[in-house]
């Protein structure tokens, strides 16, 4: 099948613990997009479980499908490639989505496409009205992830930095935790945040050395944790202003650090993707760095920004455009294969 002359895409993304499947038209639009999110069954540990999170995956992997087909209002005779993520993330997860993607194109004769989950991050402003031009700089910040890519073209990705360890959603997801704010903690934090004053508390920036373009997070975490046990035990904590405090501190290191990789790079255009991303003080702070350094910021919406199959549909087209089918014996991966 000719890349140009596909007609609709399907999306299949199960790589941590959201079940999605999206119809993508072969113009890029989005038709569809159903996602079960399995917050409820990871609340209660403050994480996702990966055996809770396969197991649900199972039940819902098939129901998902046929709703989004639903949405979309065509069948499976419609499609002419499916897209699945083949990497990184649980790997009980993944087998579940990626082998129901690949049985459904084996058996029906459908181009297959293994698509890379942080390729679709890269590329999920693809799915808004206003597209960038390459290069730009991207700044991929999710649970399990954060990093900065330099993106050449929409098979061309460089990592120039990455955490060393805690993702940027993951210490949100941890404070949240330790402050009993529940789960998934970033957006719980952010809401926290906007009664209190990031000056309040001074939390320590990992800036690395002065050209690192990698993240620590794991010392801003101790850093709050040690704040609440020294805090007297018989008077509230501030938590308003612990969050603030604590956000504005992770804000600051993102945001710089992906402004001077633009400069550094001579790029003119900065991208955001991620569930973090959805976070509107990283947004405010990034559109400041952008004005100030004459940059263009492009945010997709939330639902683009968070996990959702879309993207997968968008990334494994482009990928399948660039390098054609993945044969079905190729298996799924677990860790980051960019750059
Ligand atoms: O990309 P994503 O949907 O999926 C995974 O990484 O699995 O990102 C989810 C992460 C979670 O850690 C969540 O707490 C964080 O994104 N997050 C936020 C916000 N909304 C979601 N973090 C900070 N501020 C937010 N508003």
């Amino acid at each position: 099948m000719p890349p140009s002359s596909i007609r609709h895409i399907l999306g299949v993304e199960s790589s941590c613990d959201d079940t999605a499947v999206a119809v993508l038209r072969g113009d890029g639009r989005v038709l569809a997009g159903v996602i079960n999110s399995q917050h409820d069954i990871h609340a209660r540990f403050g994480g996702v479980v990966p055996e809770l999170a396969s197991r649900r995956h199972i039940e819902n992997i098939v129901p998902i499908y046929q709703a989004a087909l639903t949405e979309a209002d065509i069948s499976l005779d419609d499609i002419d490639l499916i897209a699945a993520t083949q990497g990184p993330g649980l790997v009980g997860s993944l087998l579940v989505g990626y082998n129901f993607a690949r049985s459904l194109a084996m058996a029906k004769g459908i181009p297959f496409v293994g698509a890379d989950h942080m390729s679709g991050h890269i590329l999920s402003v693809f799915l808004e009205e206003e597209k960038p031009e390459f290069p730009y700089i991207a700044l991929i910040v999710s649970g399990g992830t954060s990093s900065i890519f330099l993106v050449t073209s929409d098979c061309d990705f460089q990592r120039l930095g990455r955490t060393r360890d805690d993702a940027a959603g993951e210490a949100f997801d941890k404070v949240a935790k330790l402050l009993h704010l529940g789960y998934p903690g970033g957006p719980r934090v952010a809401k926290m945040a906007e009664e209190g004053d990031g000056a309040a508390i001074s939390f320590p920036r990992a800036w690395l050395s002065d050209d690192s373009f990698d993240f620590s997070f794991s010392g801003v975490k101790t850093a709050v944790l040690q704040y609440c046990r020294a805090w007297p035990a018989d008077q509230p904590l501030p938590l308003a202003n612990i969050c603030a405090s604590f956000q504005e501190a992770m804000i600051e290191v993102l945001a710089s650090k992906t402004a001077r990789a633009a400069h550094v790079h001579g790029v003119r255009t900065v991208v955001l993707g991620g569930g973090v991303s959805a976070n509107l003080a990283l947004r405010r702070k990034m559109l400041e760095l952008c004005r100030e350094n004459d940059l263009r910021l492009y945010c997709p919406r939330p639902e683009h920004s968070a996990d959702n199959a879309a993207m997968i549909a968008y990334a494994g087209w482009r990928k399948y455009a660039r390098h054609g089918p993945t044969p079905f014996s190729e298996d799924i991966y677990s860790r980051c294969r960019l750059g």
